[in-house]
C-alpha cells in the first residue's frame, strides 16, 4: 500500500477526530452532486481520496413528501455511526436509487464508521491495481473509475437483496458472496466471518439496515 500524501494524512486525522467524519470520494462525484451550502453550515469533507462524500441529510434526491413511506435512502444518512457507508452508497447510482425505492426490498450492511477507518487500506484501494498500475493507480480519470468499480464492489459486498431477512437464510448479497447469519446470545453474527451485528437500526418500509461491527469479504 502507498503511503498516504499530506492531504490524507491531515483528512485521516479529522477522520479519527470527528464522529460527523465521512470519508470523500473523489471529485467527479462533487461535480455531479456539489454539497450544499444554502443551509447556513458547511459539512467537513473528510477524506479526499478517491471518492465520495455528502452532507448527511441522506434524502437529498429522493424528492419524498410527507406521507410516503420511509426509505432506506431516508434514513441510512442519520445514522451518525455509519454515515462513511452511507456515503458510498449514495456514490454507487444503482445502489441509491434500489434504496430509494419500494420496488425491491434490501437488508443494508453497514460497518460502523470505525470499522471502514482501520481497515488495512481504503475500500477503493485493490493490490492487486497497485501491482499492476503503481502508485498513482487511482490518478486521473481512469484512476477514479477504477476506484469506483472497486468502492461499488464493497458496497455490493453489504447490500443484501432480501427483506425480512430469516435467520440461516443463505442469500447471495449483489457482489456474488454467500452469506447468512446465526443468532448467538441475542445477538446476529454473520456468516462466513463470524461478524457481528451491533444493532437493526432501522425498519423501513423498503427493507432494514444493519450495523456491522466488521466487513463482508468482498470480491477483488
Ligand atoms: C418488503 O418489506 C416489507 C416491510 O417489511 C414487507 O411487508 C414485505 O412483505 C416485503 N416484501 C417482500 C417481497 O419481501
Amino acid at each position: 500500500m502507498k503511503s498516504p500524501n499530506p492531504s490524507q494524512l491531515i483528512l485521516l486525522s479529522l477522520l479519527a477526530s470527528s464522529v460527523s467524519a465521512q470519508l470523500v470520494f473523489p471529485n467527479v462525484l462533487r461535480q455531479r452532486k456539489p454539497i450544499d451550502r444554502t443551509q447556513g453550515h458547511e459539512q467537513e469533507p473528510i477524506l479526499n481520496l478517491p471518492h465520495v462524500g455528502m452532507p448527511a441529510s441522506g434524502d437529498g434526491d429522493s424528492g419524498s413528501t410527507p406521507g410516503d413511506p420511509v426509505m432506506i435512502s431516508d434514513v441510512i444518512g442519520k445514522e451518525r455511526g455509519i454515515n462513511i457507508f452511507a456515503g458510498f452508497t449514495r456514490d454507487i447510482e444503482s445502489i441509491s436509487n434500489r434504496l430509494d425505492h419500494g420496488t425491491e426490498n434490501t437488508t443494508v450492511l453497514a460497518p460502523l464508521n470505525s470499522v471502514v477507518t482501520q481497515l488495512p487500506r481504503k475500500p477503493w484501494e485493490d493490490p492487486k491495481d497497485y501491482a499492476a498500475l503503481g502508485e498513482n493507480a487511482y490518478e486521473g480519470s481512469k484512476g477514479e473509475d477504477r476506484a469506483h468499480r472497486n468502492l461499488r464492489r464493497f458496497v455490493e459486498a453489504h447490500v443484501v437483496p432480501v427483506s425480512p431477512w430469516k435467520e440461516n437464510d443463505k442469500v447471495k448479497t449483489l457482489d456474488g458472496g454467500e452469506i447468512w447469519y446465526e443468532t448467538k446470545d441475542g445477538k446476529k453474527i454473520i456468516q462466513p466471518g463470524n461478524i457481528e451485528v451491533d444493532s437493526v437500526a432501522n425498519r423501513v418500509a423498503n427493507g432494514e439496515l444493519w450495523v456491522l461491527k466488521g466487513i463482508i469479504n468482498y470480491s477483488q
